[in-house]
């Protein structure tokens, strides 16, 4: 037996961060048994376990073992686990985690610099330590930003400290461990910049958002063998003067210039004292580090002889170059996500001017810059002396430090990319905060883009701490307005009070929870999600209770394509019907975590819920049951938060509504995300895969067959012919249509957790003859899941899963006409056997006639049954390219007889 991946709070060794508890986790691999017998747990500040200081023993949940016992401050502490099977298998291993400094107030006073100094700063100090040092820590924050090195070394490689907070209420500090750089003549310096914190940043461009100054704190604490300890903390003895950041800027980069200073006064002078608002508290961001490196892929001169590094990606992060120039060189980049017209072009990037420079001075060096990113594919090259070569810079991706979890592929190439889109579109927006994207002058934490992509994110990554920070500082806003969940952060003004953005507060703790089964963070934000539906609660008691959310400041299907122009924001469903089935399903899960976490107010959500049901049934329903919302989305919502009064009078208009609609898709970020999941979890599995795969626009396909390598913002971001669709509000790099991917995971690789953390799961994939295999691993919290199937060439169908230790899974097996597999425990297995359908059909009754036209043998039997069909479409009839073999059967008023409709059909899903 093997223990790995221990984790505290989601976190491998974490170094004084935030801790409200202290949670571990672990996974048990390679074990004899199928389940844990004995766990125990034991904290110790001595690594051999000499004084145990907290014990905690019984049949413990591996995927979160709370340790309750009162921390000191800046102490580290050995966490031992030891977990006994079900075999008698045993094994130990140990981690560790070293507290903040918690209430401790600090020997170091915030310094700013003297009124007449705007230039950012580096600030000095140089300290001495005459004896041995056993070890050393560095507490430190500077705003808006900081760099620190020691002794001309980067202490650390996070990059955007301290990191994102409402730098009015808190300023997160982060702990280093600099033992290793500690000499006996030290210089410490420190670089500030402007960050979200001072730089221009929300929407309006605003500078100063948070603080006008630059401001720095820092303790060094050095321990020393006899047991005595020296303190360095910031005070007036430190020192500054102007760096060679010249400008610094979220959104319009930076300045590094060697040269600045030259031939100009730049002395050292002494700091003064600050106060800035916010309280200092122990950091909860993760970091924020160079995670991969992306090679050039091809270097363009364009027809305005300008030079193009292509990175083949787009991703979010900055180029790296060595410089060996001579001085005065001067070497400007620019950042774009698409050509056009062969041309380098960065319109959609709006005010951002996203541009990083480089003054040499001769020197020899490895360049990046230090306190912004970029969202780009394209780098435009400027100043470079002699040609530019690929092998001159390297990408290097920035994001917040996670393990990968979910790893899938298919047999259907376009599906993999789109699958790789929206992982790199995680990946460029999970820098320190969820974005809704990171490039153009926004780059906001919007709670509605983080909301739909969520489960998606969850299995793609260990997203359990990254997210946990989002929910801090929205729980920290929260409370601000009355229970307001704040469409984004940072909140101007007043915050939007909309749905589906807001249902964050409760759709977010509970993907969490089922992912990672972590009761003590669903215990967490168990008030933040009280707090958001008692708040719509009491807006609606105020004109008198209808138990609906028809008010506030509703997004609806935001840029839905049903809208009242070709560029609408809002879409054309209802968006007080979206509201309130929003409002409906938030309660619901009110009421399902108070029940996970044992508290009796279930029963008043519950009926709370069944209160607001009846509402939107009178309201938005006729007697009969049908929805007076008639749109895509309207429908999706509906089934998806299961509000009807007869599911198959809405499965039958949804049915009704696409025909209308020729299967063009109209949903905007309300409908689209959770379409193919609602379509594929209410029986119309082919509908689903219609819709991911159909490459036309407007659709997932059409974007991957336009060159994306994210998910854009907009259906149509980008036109067929190339040309960008707007500029006004039109990112490439936008993840919330990638949220289809959790329909990959989910239903066609068909991995679902029964109970939290999947320690209980449902294994039930869908096969589709397109896609022709899917595969599937997902490290879940417990350890591997595996699910695959594969369309074999003889028409068998194979299906193997793995169940990790401890794990039950019921196993569902498509078009299996066998006894049910049921139950499984922890082990790998493998069915291969014959469907009780021909799963190799290339065509069904449900595919349109347009999808049947480039292949011959298909136009062939369309001909042979159909003449007349074949000479509609032959004329590029529309109407009939929309019409399937099943919908020709009702067509007999245009002399399509029953008995050719009927021979056309066992044709057509004859062909494999
Ligand atoms: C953002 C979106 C966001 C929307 C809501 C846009 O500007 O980029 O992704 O959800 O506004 O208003």
């Amino acid at each position: 037996m093997k223990l790995t991946n221990l984790k505290i709070n989601g976190i491998r060794n974490p170094l004084g961060y935030l801790m409200d508890s202290i949670r571990l986790s672990c996974v048990v691999k390679d074990a004899s048994g199928k389940k844990a017998a004995w766990v125990k747990a034991e904290v110790s500040t001595r690594e051999d376990f000499a004084d145990v200081v907290h014990m905690t023993e019984g049949k413990l949940d591996t995927a979160c073992i709370p340790l309750d016992f009162e921390t000191a401050p800046r102490t580290r502490y050995f966490v031992r686990i030891t977990v006994t099977d079900d075999a008698d298998d045993t094994a130990s291993e140990v981690t560790w985690f070293e507290t903040s400094k918690q209430e401790e107030p600090w020997d170091a006073k915030w310094l700013t610099l003297q009124e007449e100094d705007t230039y950012h700063p580096v600030f000095e100090k140089k300290f001495t330590s005459q004896k041995e040092v056993v070890r050393a820590r560095l507490y430190i924050s500077g705003l808006g930003m900081y760099a620190a090195d020691l002794n001309g070394r980067k202490i650390g490689e996070e990059i955007l400290t301290p990191y994102y907070s409402n730098y009015r209420t808190e300023i997160q500090y982060q702990t280093f461990d600099i033992t290793d750089l500690v000499q006996s003549e030290n210089t410490l310096e420190v670089r500030l910049a402007e960050g979200w914190y001072k730089g221009k940043f929300d929407l309006g461009n605003k500078p100063n958002q948070f603080g006008d100054g630059f401001h720095l704190i820092a303790e060094i604490r050095l321990t020393h063998a006899d047991g005595t300890e020296t303190i360095v903390g910031t005070d007036e003895s430190w020192r500054y003067r102007g760096s060679d950041t010249e400008e610094s800027g979220i959104y319009d980069g930076q300045i590094i210039n060697r040269l600045l200073w030259v031939e100009k006064e730049n002395p050292w002078k002494t700091p003064i004292e600050s106060h800035p608002e916010g309280k200092l508290i122990a950091r909860y961001s993760l970091p924020v580090v160079e995670m991969e490196e992306l090679s050039v892929q091809e270097v363009i001169h364009t027809p305005k002889d300008e030079w193009v590094l292509d990175f083949g990606q787009n991703f979010a992060g900055f180029p790296q170059f060595r410089a060996n120039f001579p001085a005065g060189t001067k070497i400007v980049l620019d950042f774009g996500e698409i050509m056009q017209e062969g041309c380098f072009y960065r319109d959609n990037y709006r005010s951002a001017k996203s541009q990083f420079t480089y003054v040499s001075d001769g020197r020899e060096e490895v360049v990046k810059p230090e306190f912004t990113y970029f969202g780009f594919r394209y780098v435009r090259v400027t100043g470079w002396p002699g040609a530019v070569k690929p092998e001159d810079f390297v990408g290097k991706v920035l994001y917040s430090e996670m393990d990968r979890t979910g790893f899938l592929e298919t047999g259907h190439e376009k599906v993999n990319r789109l699958y790789l889109n929206a992982l790199w579109g995680q990946k460029s927006n999970f820098v320190d905060f969820p974005t809704d994207c990171p490039q153009r002058d926004e780059r906001l934490g919007w709670s509605g883009d983080c909301q739909v992509f969520s489960g998606t994110a969850c299995y793609n990554m260990d997203t359990a701490a990254f997210y946990q920070k989002f929910l801090h500082d929205l729980r920290t806003e929260q409370v601000k307005f009355d229970g307001i969940l704040p469409g984004r952060l940072p909140v101007q003004g007043f915050p939007i009070f909309s749905s589906v953005w807001g249902d964050l507060a409760t759709i977010l703790p509970t993907a969490l929870f089922r992912h990672y089964g972590d009761r003590k963070a669903l215990e967490q934000n168990y008030r933040m999600m009280k707090n958001l539906v008692d708040k719509i609660t009491r807006e609606d008691c105020k004109r008198g209770q209808r138990y609906l959310y028809d008010f506030g400041d509703q997004l609806g299907d935001w840029l839905a394509l049903n809208g009242r122009t070709a560029q609408s924001m809002q879409g054309g469903t209802d968006e007080y019907f979206i509201g309130s089935c929003y409002y409906a399903n938030s309660v619901k899960m009110v009421a399902d975590a108070a029940r996970a976490l044992g508290y009796a107010e279930e029963a008043e959500y519950r009926e709370l819920y069944e209160k607001i049901y009846q509402a939107i049934l009178e309201e938005y329903f006729t007697a009969s049951g049908r929805l007076c919302v008639d749109t895509q989305t309207g429908y999706i919502v509906s089934l998806f938060t299961g509000i009807y009064r007869d599911k198959g009078i809405v499965i039958r208009d949804l049915r009704k509504r696409l025909y209308r609609d020729c299967n063009k898709l109209t949903g905007g970020f309300t409908g689209a995300p959770i379409m193919c999941r609602a379509l594929a979890e209410n029986g119309m599995t082919e509908e689903a895969f219609y819709f991911l795969l159909q490459e036309g626009y407007p659709g997932w396909l059409n974007c991957v067959n336009l060159g994306a390598t994210t998910i854009w913002e907009r259906w149509n971001s980008v036109l067929p012919d190339g040309r960008i669709s707007g500029t006004r509000m039109n990112s490439l790099n936008h993840y919330a249509y990638g949220a289809v991917v959790e329909f990959l995971y989910r239903d066609v690789a068909g991995l679902q957790a029964a109970e939290a953390g999947f320690r209980k799961a449902v294994i039930a994939p869908m096969l589709n003859s397109r896609l022709g295999y899917t595969k599937l691993r997902y490290e879940s919290a417990y350890g591997t899941y595996r699910s695959e199937w594969e369309i074999l060439p003889d028409g068998k169908v194979r299906v193997e899963v793995e169940i990790p230790f401890g794990c039950t899974a019921k196993v569902c097996l498509p078009h299996y006409g066998g006894e049910e597999i049921g139950e499984l425990s922890a082990g790998s297995y493998q069915f291969t056997y014959q469907p009780t359908t021909e799963v190799r059909a290339k065509y069904t009754v449900k595919t349109m006639f347009k999808d049947m036209l480039a292949d011959e043998q298909a136009v062939a039997v369309i001909r042979q049954h159909t003449p007349m069909l074949m000479w509609f479409l032959g004329s590029g009839d529309e109407d009939f390219l929309h019409e399937t073999p099943e919908t020709l059967m009702n067509m007999g008023f245009m002399g399509f007889r029953e008995e050719d409709v009927k021979k056309l059909q066992d044709a057509i899903t004859a062909i494999i």
